[in-house]
C-alpha cells in the first residue's frame, strides 16, 4: 500500500491569507464547495493502493476535528488522522519527526502534498513515471511565466527529465519549470533526511551555535532535502500540462475557485450542486443546496455560493466566491470579489476586483506605485450599504461601508 502525507502549515503561517484566515485556516476555506483540503483528498481517492491520510501541521487539534469526522465519511477508502508537530518544523522536519507513523506498515509509496496548491493532481501519471524511471523520487514541475519563477523552487533537468539542479526562490532566472509542491517518494527519502539532518547539525555546532538553538530541529525539504536529491541518481520530474496554481493570497482563493469547478463541470456536469446552464446561469457555477437565489439573478462564469446564503432579484455575479450566510440585496453587482462569512451587500451596490487572466501567478498589482489587491474581499460580517461602490479593496471584519472606496484596505 501507500500513504500521503499533506503539509497543513499552522497559524502562525498563512499571513497573506489574512483577513480570510482569521475566521479558519487556509487550507480549509471553501472553493468550488469544498474545502481546499478535500480537492486533494479527492484526487488521492483515485490512487487504489493510498490507505492512509496524514495531515501534518502545527495548529491546534481542534481545528481539525470536524474536518477529519466529515473526511473520513467521505472516503472510507483511506484513514485519514491529524499529526501535530509542537511548533513548525519546516517542510521535512515534520516528516522526521513524525517518521515511525509514516513509516509503520511498510508503505511501498510516499505523496507529499503542499495543502496550498490548487492543481489537477496527475498522482497516478506520477505513480507510473516512478516505475518507468525505476525512480526514488519524483516531483511535480509546471511551467509559469519567467517573472514569476523566482518566488518558487527552480528546476533544471537533463532530456530524461532527471533533475538535475535544484534552486528554492533563486535570486536569479534559472528555470521556467518549477516545484509544484507534490513528491512522490519511497522509503529511502528518509535516508536522505536523516543524512541531511546530521549534516545540519554538525554544521551548527562547527558554527558554535548554542545547543538550546531550537532552528537545528527545523529542516526545509527544498533546501535540506531536494538540493540533495538533484546530486543523486533517480531523482525525476513529472511535468503536468494540466491547471496548477498555488494558494497563497486571498485573492488567490478566487482562481483556484475558477478552476476547480471548471474542471468539475467537464469531468462531472451533473455534480450536485452544479447550477444547469440558462439565460440567468453561464456555467460553471456552485450553489449549495440550502443558499437562496433568485431566478432573475445572473451568476456565472466560475461563482460558488455558499451555505444559507441569499441573493436578490435582478443580482450580477461573476468570478466570485460568496461564503455561508452572505446576503447580496436586489440589482447589485459582485465580480471578482470574495464575501466572507456573513457578509452583506446592499441594493444597487457593485462590489468589485478587476478581471484576472488564470495564467498568471500574481494576484496583487502595482498601480500608481502602490500595490493594489486585484481581487476585492469583504471579510467576515462586512456590511456594505445600498448604492455604495467598492473597487479593489479589502475589508476587514465588521466593517459598514457606506461610502465609494477604491484601491484601499479599510481597517
Ligand atoms: N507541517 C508543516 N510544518 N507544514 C509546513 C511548514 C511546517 O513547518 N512550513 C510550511 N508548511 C507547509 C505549508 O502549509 C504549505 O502547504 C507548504 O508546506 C509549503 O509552504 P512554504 O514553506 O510556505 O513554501 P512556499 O509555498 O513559499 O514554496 C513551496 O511551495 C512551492 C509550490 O507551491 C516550495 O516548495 C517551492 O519550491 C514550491 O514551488
Ligand atoms: P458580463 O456581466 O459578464 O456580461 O460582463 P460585462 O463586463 O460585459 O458586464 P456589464 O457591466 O456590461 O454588465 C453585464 C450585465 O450585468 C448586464 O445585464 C448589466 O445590465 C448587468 N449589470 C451591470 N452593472 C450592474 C449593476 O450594478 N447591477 C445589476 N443588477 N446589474 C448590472
Amino acid at each position: 500500500s501507500s500513504k500521503a502525507v499533506i503539509l497543513v502549515g499552522g497559524g502562525t503561517r498563512g499571513t497573506r491569507f489574512r483577513p480570510l484566515s482569521l475566521d479558519m485556516p487556509k487550507v480549509l476555506f471553501p472553493v468550488a464547495g469544498r474545502p481546499i483540503l478535500s480537492h486533494a483528498l479527492t484526487a488521492l481517492a483515485a490512487v487504489p493502493s493510498v490507505k492512509e491520510v496524514l495531515l501534518i501541521g502545527f495548529y491546534d487539534d481542534s481545528v481539525f476535528s470536524d474536518f477529519l469526522a466529515e473526511a473520513s465519511r467521505e472516503f472510507p477508502q483511506f484513514s485519514i488522522k491529524y499529526l501535530r508537530e509542537y511548533r513548525a518544523l519546516g517542510t521535512a522536519g515534520g516528516l522526521y519527526h513524525f517518521r515511525d507513523a509514516i513509516l509503520k506498515g511498510n508503505p511501498y509509496r510516499l505523496f507529499v502534498i503542499h495543502a496550498d496548491v490548487c492543481c489537477s493532481f496527475p498522482l497516478n501519471e506520477m505513480l507510473q513515471m516512478f516505475d518507468d524511471k525505476e525512480a526514488k523520487a519524483i516531483i511535480l514541475g509546471t511551467h509559469v511565466e519567467a517573472d514569476a519563477a523566482r518566488n518558487f523552487g527552480c528546476i533544471v533537468t537533463d532530456d530524461k527529465k532527471r533533475v538535475i539542479h535544484y534552486v528554492e526562490k533563486p535570486e536569479t532566472h534559472i528555470s521556467n519549470l518549477i516545484n509544484g509542491g507534490v513528491y512522490l517518494f519511497d522509503r529511502s527519502i528518509f535516508d536522505v533526511i536523516g543524512a541531511a539532518r546530521v549534516a545540519k547539525i554538525e554544521d551548527s555546532v562547527a558554527a558554535q551555535f548554542d545547543d538550546e538553538d531550537e532552528s537545528r530541529e527545523v529542516l526545509r525539504l527544498e533546501q535540506d532535502i531536494l538540493v540533495r536529491l538533484a546530486q543523486t541518481e533517480g531523482f525525476y520530474v513529472y511535468e503536468t500540462r494540466g491547471f496548477w496554481r498555488q494558494i497563497k493570497t486571498a485573492g488567490s482563493a478566487v482562481p483556484a475557485n475558477s478552476l476547480y469547478l471548471q474542471k468539475l463541470f467537464q469531468h462531472d456536469i451533473d455534480a450536485p450542486g452544479l447550477a444547469k446552464a440558462s439565460a440567468f446561469i453561464i456555467p460553471p457555477v456552485y450553489i449549495d443546496p440550502t443558499a437562496s437565489v433568485d431566478p432573475t439573478a445572473k451568476l456565472g462564469p466560475n461563482v460558488s455560493i455558499g451555505p444559507r446564503a441569499r441573493v436578490g432579484p435582478g443580482v450580477r455575479i461573476k468570478e466570485a466566491i460568496l461564503l455561508a450566510d452572505t446576503e447580496v440585496k436586489h440589482d447589485a453587482n459582485v465580480r471578482y470579489s470574495i464575501l466572507a462569512r456573513g457578509a452583506k451587500v446592499g441594493a444597487w451596490a457593485r462590489v468589485e476586483g478587476s478581471p484576472i487572466t488564470l495564467d498568471e501567478h500574481q494576484t496583487v498589482m502595482v498601480k500608481n506605485g502602490a500595490r493594489v489587491q486585484n481581487i476585492c474581499i469583504l471579510a467576515r460580517d462586512v456590511y456594505v450599504a445600498d448604492e455604495v461602490r467598492i473597487q479593489n479593496c479589502v475589508v476587514l471584519p465588521h466593517k459598514d461601508i457606506r461610502t465609494d472606496v477604491v484601491n484601499e484596505i479599510i481597517m
